[in-house]
């Protein structure tokens, strides 16, 4: 069994995948500007706090919009001081069933700094209809599969799904797509189209990543999370290479730190709470072990 890994001094992390994990107990904003140069980190994943008055331990989540806005448009900024010119800063935010403006609000503050070079929709259940799908094999009767917060209301529907917005510097990054692929059900087309490599296509902007069936609540310890396979797809997305250098300025119980130590990237994000923090530890630990 390897060794559990220790917090030292300055969050750094020992015993991990990635050359380096670097955890701070600090406010983003400081701890970016004290701690990370310009123009080196290549990818950034991350889930601000979405304004809609969630319990965190710490952080207040009710700003009035144009504060918020404000707060979102310094972020913003400073992740663009410290992104490589060529790198990747993917944003999840959702919306609230009365507030369908959120994400777009927030993306709208970004293109400030930004060009939105992809729009990618995390679903997080999905309901399909055999009689709307013909002869696909592996469709057998209507399915329903996963999870998504009920909305009790005449008004509005369930939101199954979220935003990822691709941000960029010029909107021309290269991206390694292969990663990301998934086989073609129809197999003629492997033969059809030139451009095809293999069987694999092209994933397309909708991703379907639901999140664990849990039993009791005490196993989700934060009321905003994202699963771990989102941040891994968008660094894979991004592209890996050597020495590649991940970032979350909200962690949050370290999703993007996980999926980074997943893929032995070196990771820097920072939390204000502390109990998160320490929940980072755990989850690492258990990922290794
Ligand atoms: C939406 S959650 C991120 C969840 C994360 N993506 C995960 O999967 O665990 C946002 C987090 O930002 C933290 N936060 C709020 N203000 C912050 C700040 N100024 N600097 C750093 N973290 C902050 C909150 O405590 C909260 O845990």
């Amino acid at each position: 069994m390897e060794k559990p890994l220790s917090y030292l001094p300055f969050g750094i992390i020992k015993g991990t995948r990635s050359s380096y994990l670097k955890l701070y107990l600090k406010d983003c904003l400081t701890g970016m500007k004290d701690f990370i140069k310009d123009d080196t980190i290549d990818v950034v994943v991350t889930s601000p706090p979405y304004n809609i008055g969630l319990n965190y331990n710490s952080y207040k989540d009710t700003l009035p919009r144009k504060e918020y806005l404000d707060w979102i448009k310094m972020v913003g900024t400073e992740i663009k001081r410290v992104l490589k010119n060529d790198g990747s800063f993917f944003l999840n935010i959702g919306n609230r069933p009365k507030d369908q403006w959120l994400a777009w609000d927030v993306a709208n503050t970004i293109r400030e700094d930004f060009t939105l070079q992809n729009v990618i929709h995390w679903v997080k259940s999905i309901a399909i209809n055999k009689q709307d799908v013909g002869n696909y094999q592996n469709v057998i009767d209507d399915i329903a599969v996963g999870h998504f917060k009920p909305v009790v209301s005449n008004r509005f529907l369930n939101d199954c799904h979220e935003y990822i917005f691709h941000f960029t510097k010029e909107g021309n990054t290269a991206l390694d797509k292969l990663p990301v692929r998934i086989p073609y059900q129809d197999k003629t087309n492997i033969r059809r189209w030139k451009s095809t490599k293999g069987d694999k296509r092209d994933r397309g902007n909708t991703w379907f990543i639901p999140y664990k069936t849990i039993q009791k609540r005490a196993e989700r310890p934060h009321p905003s999370t994202f699963p771990v396979k989102l941040p891994e797809m968008c660094i894979r997305l991004h592209g890996l290479k050597q020495d590649l250098v991940a970032m979350d300025p909200f962690l949050g119980i370290g999703s993007t730190a996980i999926a980074s130590n997943k893929l032995g990237v070196s990771f820097i994000g920072f939390e204000i709470d502390k109990g998160y923090i320490d929940e980072i530890v755990i989850r690492l630990n258990s990922a290794i072990n």
